[in-house]
C-alpha cells in the first residue's frame, strides 16, 4: 500500500464564490499574471459587448463575423476563453483547430434570441412547410445568434449562417441558388435586409412557431419571398422611432446609427445601419464636432463616447438597454476561469457534439466563403 506522502495530490476545482469578494485591481493582476504564464497557449476573444473591465483583456475583439474568423484563423493556442455569449463560444469551438479547448467563462451568459428558435421548432415548422411548398427550393439561413444544431440544421439542407454584418450577401446566395428563404432566428435582421434588396414586405411571411403553418394561410407562404421567423433581440427591441424623431428635435443635422435587429420603422428612420464593426468603424471615421445618437447596447455606445470626446454620441433610447447576458462575464468570472484553466482544472468548456460540430462547420464555412 502507497502512503500518504507517496499518493499523487489532486488538484480541486477553485469554486468561484470567493472570486465575488476580490477587489478589482488584485482580480486584475491575477488576470494579467495567467495572460503572462500562458502567453501564446491562451486567447482571449471578446465582442463588443463586454464591460470595459472585461474588455481591456481581450487578445482580439470584434462583431460576430470578426470572431469567427478569428477563431477559425487562430494558429497557437491551446485554449480559446471567450468573453461573449454561448452561441458565440459555440462557433469558436467548431471553427478552430480540433486541439484548440473554448471556454466561457459563465455558462449562464447566452442570448434570449438564440433561445426563440430551437431544433424541434425548426424541423416542426421545414415538415409542415414542406405540406405547402417545395422545400428544395427553399433555403434555410440562420444568423449566428443561434444554437449549433440549427446552423446543423442549415448545413444538413444546403443552408447557410449569416451576421448582421453579411445578411446581404447571404440572402444573395440564397436566392441565386433557391427561391425562398427560411430565415431565423430573428425576424426584424431578416426583413431589414430583404428590404434593402427590394424585395417587398408583402412577399415577406412572419413565422409564428406556435401556429399551424406559422399562422399563415397556404396561398401567403406560396407567394412568398421570405419567411421571418417571429425572433427579436430584447435590447434592441428599445429603440422606437420616436426616439429618432425626438434627437433630430433637439439636435439638427444628428446623425443616426443603429443596428440592424432594430425594429423596421427604427432602421428605416436612421442615416446608417450596420454590426457593432461597423458602428465603430463609422464612428470613428467621423469627422471631430459630428454629433451622433447610436441605437445598439449601452456598454459599447458608453465606451465609444468616452474614445472620441471630440465628437457628441447619443444613446439612442431613453432606457437602459443593456445586453443583461453579455454582462454575466466580469471580472470575477474571467479570473475564476483563467485560474482554473491555468492549474489543470478548465470550467465551463464548450464542446460542441462531433456531428453536431461537422454540419455547422459546413453551414459557417459556406458563410466565410460568400464574403
Ligand atoms: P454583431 O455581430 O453586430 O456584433 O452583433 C451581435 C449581437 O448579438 C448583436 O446583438
Ligand atoms: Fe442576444 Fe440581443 Fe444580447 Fe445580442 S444584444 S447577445 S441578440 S440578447
Amino acid at each position: 500500500m502507497s502512503s500518504a506522502l507517496s499518493t499523487p495530490q489532486r488538484i480541486l476545482i477553485l469554486p468561484f464564490e470567493p472570486y465575488r469578494d476580490v477587489a478589482t485591481p488584485e482580480l486584475e493582476d491575477r488576470i494579467r499574471a495567467i495572460k503572462a504564464e500562458m502567453g501564446e497557449t491562451l486567447l482571449i476573444l471578446g465582442h463588443h459587448y463586454q464591460q470595459d473591465e472585461v474588455i481591456q483583456f481581450a487578445d482580439l475583439r470584434g462583431d460576430s463575423y470578426k470572431l469567427s474568423q478569428l477563431a477559425a484563423e487562430s494558429e497557437t493556442c491551446r485554449a480559446i476563453v471567450f468573453c461573449g455569449v454561448h452561441f458565440m463560444a459555440e462557433t469558436a469551438d467548431i471553427l478552430s483547430r480540433p486541439e484548440v479547448e473554448v471556454y466561457l467563462p459563465d455558462m449562464a451568459a447566452g442570448c434570449s434570441m438564440a433561445d426563440m428558435a430551437d431544433l424541434d421548432a425548426v424541423e416542426a415548422a421545414w415538415a409542415d412547410l414542406g405540406e405547402v411548398v417545395d422545400t428544395d427550393d427553399l433555403m434555410p439561413v440562420t444568423y449566428i445568434n443561434s444554437s449549433a444544431d440549427l446552423k446543423a440544421f442549415c448545413g444538413r439542407h444546403g443552408g447557410i449562417v449569416c451576421t448582421s454584418s453579411n445578411a446581404r450577401a447571404v440572402l444573395e446566395w440564397s436566392f441565386a441558388r433557391r427561391q425562398r428563404v427560411l430565415f431565423f432566428p430573428d425576424q426584424h435582421l431578416g426583413r431589414n435586409t430583404a428590404r434593402r434588396m427590394g424585395i417587398p414586405l408583402a412577399a415577406m411571411c412572419l413565422w409564428n412557431p406556435r401556429e399551424p403553418l406559422g399562422g399563415n394561410t397556404p396561398a401567403a407562404l406560396r407567394d412568398s419571398r421570405v419567411l421571418l421567423w417571429r425572433g427579436h433581440c430584447s435590447v434592441h427591441q428599445m429603440f422606437k422611432p420616436a426616439h429618432v424623431a425626438q434627437f433630430r428635435e433637439k439636435f439638427p443635422g444628428i446623425r443616426v446609427l443603429v443596428h440592424p435587429e432594430c425594429m423596421m420603422s427604427v432602421v428605416d428612420a436612421a442615416d446608417l445601419v450596420g454590426s457593432t464593426e461597423f458602428i465603430i468603424k463609422t464612428i470613428s471615421e467621423a469627422p471631430a464636432g459630428s454629433t451622433w445618437a447610436v441605437g445598439t447596447e449601452l456598454h459599447l455606445v458608453n465606451r465609444l463616447a468616452a474614445e472620441h470626446p471630440d465628437k457628441m454620441i447619443h444613446f439612442l433610447s431613453p432606457m437602459v438597454c443593456m445586453c443583461a447576458t453579455m454582462y454575466r462575464i466580469d471580472l470575477s468570472h474571467l479570473a475564476w476561469s483563467l485560474e482554473n484553466l491555468a492549474q489543470g482544472t478548465p470550467v465551463n468548456r464548450i464542446k460542441v457534439p462531433d456531428e453536431t460540430s461537422h454540419w455547422a462547420r459546413v453551414a459557417l464555412e459556406r458563410m466565410l466563403e460568400v464574403r
